[in-house]
This record gives C-alpha cells, sequence and structure tokens, in this order.
C-alpha cells in the first residue's frame, strides 16, 4: 500500500515513528511537507503537485496539521479526498475540531460530559455567562489555543471580565468555561484510533500550574481508563468524525469531563508514558479503512432526486407504535430503517420483526414525499426532553 504523510517536518517524532511503522508493515511511505503542494481544480480531474511536479496515486494519507497552518492543511486534505485518496482524518472533522467552540458545540447536543462553556459577545453578557458557571473562578480560553497557551484561570469575577473586555477589545473571540477543580490540575489524555482507546495517560501540572499540558511541564503517567472514560473518548471521535483523536478530558466528580479533541494528537508523550506502539495501530487501522475510502452516507444518498436520509423519534400516539417494521407500512412507503435508536442502544439494520416503541429513533432512508407523512410535528421543548428520558444514548448493533 502507498502511504503518504503530511507533515512540516520529517524529523518530529509522531512522523518519524508513523514512517517506520509504515516501513515495518511492508508498505511505501513518502513524507510530504504540506505546504509544498500546489492543488489544482478541472472538471472532473482535482489533481495535486509536488514542489511544482505531479505525483503518483496514494491509498492512504495521514494528516498532521499543526495549527499555524491549518487553512492550506486541511485544503490539501480535502484536495486528496476528491482524488479518492483515504484521508485518515478529513479536513472538515480537522477544522471542526480545532476550534474550541464548534467542537463543544457539536459535542454538548450528544450525552458525552463536557466542560459547562459560554460564548458571549456583548459586555453586559458576560458577567452572567460568568455568573452561569457558577462565578469565579472560571477559565476563559482562546477559541483555538493550543498547548495551554490561551487558557487563563481567572480567580474574581473582576479579573474574569477585565480579561474577556480585553480579549474582545483586541477582536480575540474567547469562551468562558467552568472551573472544573475537582480535577485537580490533572487530565486524562485517551488516544483514539477507530472505536477504540488504543491508550490512555495522566498528565499532572507540576506545582502551582493549572494547565496539564505536557509543554507546561505536565507530568505523564500511564492509567486504565474505566469504561465510561473510553466510552466519552470514542463517543467525542466518533461525533466529529475523527478517525485519530486524542481526547482530553478532566476527572469531574460526576465523571468524565470533556475539553478538548485533538486532530492531529502527538504520539511522543503517550509512547513515552504507556511504551505502546500506537504509530503501529494507527498505520493498521489505516490501512484496514482504506477500501472503504471517506464516504459521506448523507451527502451521496441525497444525490438522488427526492430520495433523503433523516432520523425521529417516534412520537406519542404514532400510528405505528406496536407494530413490527414489517408491519408498520414504513417499507410499503419505500422508507427503509437503517438504524434504531432505543434505550441508549444503537441497532444496525433492525430486523423486519422487530416491533416500534415510543421515543425510538429511526434513522431512515426513502422518498422524501413518503417521509414527510410520517414525520411528527414539531416537538415542543417540554416534549423533545420527554422523549430523550425514554431513548437517550447509544450502544452496539443487531446480530
Ligand atoms: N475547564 C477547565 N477546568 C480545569 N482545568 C482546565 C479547564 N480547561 C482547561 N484546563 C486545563 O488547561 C489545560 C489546557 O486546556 P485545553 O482546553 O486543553 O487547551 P490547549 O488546547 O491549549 O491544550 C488542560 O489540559 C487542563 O489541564
Ligand atoms: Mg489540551
Amino acid at each position: 500500500m502507498k502511504i503518504g504523510i503530511l507533515s512540516r517536518g520529517s524529523k518530529l517524532y509522531s512522523t518519524r515513528r508513523l514512517r517506520e511503522a509504515a516501513l515495518k508493515g511492508g508498505h511505501k511511505v513518502r513524507v510530504f511537507d504540506t505546504l509544498k503542494f500546489g492543488l489544482y481544480l478541472r472538471e472532473g480531474e482535482p489533481d495535486v503537485t509536488y514542489g511544482g511536479k505531479p505525483i503518483a496515486h496514494y491509498d492512504a494519507v495521514i494528516p498532521r496539521i499543526g495549527t499555524s497552518i491549518t487553512f492550506f492543511g486541511t485544503s490539501v486534505v480535502r484536495q486528496f479526498e476528491q482524488m479518492g485518496t483515504f484521508c485518515l482524518n478529513t479536513a472538515d472533522s480537522i477544522i471542526a475540531s480545532r476550534d474550541k467552540l464548534s467542537s463543544m458545540q457539536a459535542l454538548s447536543r450528544h450525552d458525552v460530559g463536557i466542560a459547562e462553556t459560554a460564548f458571549v459577545r456583548n459586555q453586559k453578557d458576560i458577567l452572567q455567562a460568568i455568573q452561569e458557571m457558577g462565578g469565579a473562578p472560571v477559565i476563559i480560553k482562546l477559541l483555538s489555543g493550543t498547548q495551554g497557551v490561551g487558557v487563563i484561570l481567572a480567580e474574581t469575577n473582576k479579573v474574569a471580565e477585565a480579561i474577556i473586555e480585553t480579549l474582545s477589545s483586541v477582536q480575540q473571540n474567547v469562551l468562558v468555561q467552568k472551573f472544573v477543580s475537582e480535577s485537580k490540575g490533572r487530565d486524562i489524555r485517551a488516544f483514539v484510533v477507530g472505536d477504540r482507546v488504543v491508550a490512555a495517560m495522566r498528565r499532572t501540572a507540576s506545582g502551582q500550574e493549572f494547565r496539564s499540558n505536557v509543554h507546561r511541564g505536565g507530568r505523564t503517567e500511564i492509567v486504565k481508563l474505566d469504561a465510561a472514560y473510553e466510552h466519552t473518548a470514542v463517543r467525542a471521535a466518533q461525533i466529529l468524525n475523527l478517525k485519530v483523536a486524542g481526547v482530553d478530558m478532566l476527572e469531574g466528580s460526576d465523571g468524565p469531563v470533556i475539553m478538548e479533541v485533538n486532530s492531529s494528537p502527538g504520539l511522543e508523550g503517550i509512547e513515552g508514558a504507556t511504551g505502546l506502539d500506537i504509530a503501529g495501530e494507527i498505520i493498521q487501522f489505516t490501512v484496514e479503512q482504506v477500501k472503504f475510502g471517506n464516504f459521506n452516507v448523507r451527502e451521496r444518498l441525497s444525490l438522488t432526486k427526492g430520495y433523503t436520509v433523516t432520523e425521529f423519534t417516534v412520537w406519542p400516539g404514532a400510528s405505528f407504535i406496536g407494530q413490527t417494521i414489517e408491519t408498520s407500512g414504513l417499507r410499503d412507503h419505500d422508507i427503509v430503517v437503517l438504524r434504531l435508536n432505543r434505550g441508549g442502544q444503537h441497532i444496525a439494520n433492525p430486523r423486519r420483526h422487530r416491533v416500534i416503541e415510543e421515543g425510538d429513533s429511526l434513522l431512515c432512508y426513502g422518498s422524501q414525499q413518503a417521509l414527510s407523512n410520517y414525520l411528527p410535528e414539531r416537538l415542543t421543548k417540554k416534549k423533545r426532553r420527554r422523549l430523550k428520558k425514554i431513548a437517550p444514548g447509544d450502544g452496539g448493533g443487531e446480530t
């Protein structure tokens, strides 16, 4: 298999290790300096040059895009996606995870613990946001900081307000976040590859520092994660559509609290702390995934005129409650149930004899016309909450 690694430095630890692991697996591998690509767009023929010259087809690309080149780097990744090269993380998923607000927004509608966060603009909303977080001390964060830079602990409401006002006055967008003090300067980095946590470490901040980043002198140690942490990490990566992710979680009093999800997590700290061959895991996973490519189901399915994919929750009083998928009439109306979500369990490809219950969430593909007859009226917030209580969460598939 031919694997390309997009990286600014072939000598960087992570890049070196990925290259080594690919060679060890018997693959052809080349490290590309991301900034040396040229992107060419022609009808039906997206292409790239490298150092001004054409390059041969690559089966897979592993992006290691630093925050200083997010725009160009993700454009290169997107170009490879168009050319049919499997990209381990897609351009869109890298962009979404890099923005702390956008990633938290995406996570917030799901059943995973996240650090309570607010984003406000008007001066009079600042104090309210601080109070919503339980008042000082609060964390103030730049939207796209990294390695601990741009993360401030404000000890009093006054200081918090002043910092936010100052940063806003120089056109910096900032988040206000609840300070998870019970984590005591420690956090968990879970390294996710595919649907699995392949390694995890605990980082502990040094001295008076509250930030546990290794770049801020944080110490690392191997940690065995309990199920809740593993589940949260994998879910976060899935929600953000990242095949490889470093999920950072605080140890909150009620369990895992996600702070951020990194799309190009470093290997040095985690391989050092755990002694595991994570580069090998990444290469192996990449090779397994190549045949599936970067497939966007919704995009593809909606290319068929008049058809769509949608998900809806079975509302109280729906006519097909108590019916099986077969007798419900869905199939007769050209609607296929791809997945059923019930009480914390995702049931993939539910069988025709499965009975539909109130509160089930059905992911369907079908004719828009037919679906629109089936879709419930818009639910009120109260009703939605009630249904959520009946059908929270996620789980396995039907075999
Ligand atoms: N809400 C919070 N409560 C407590 N500690 C936090 C919180 N947010 C961040 N930290 C600490 O600051 C560090 C850096 O924050 P993070 O959001 O991961 O930014 P960066 O992208 O700079 O790593 C974290 O690893 C953690 O130790
Ligand atoms: Mg971090």
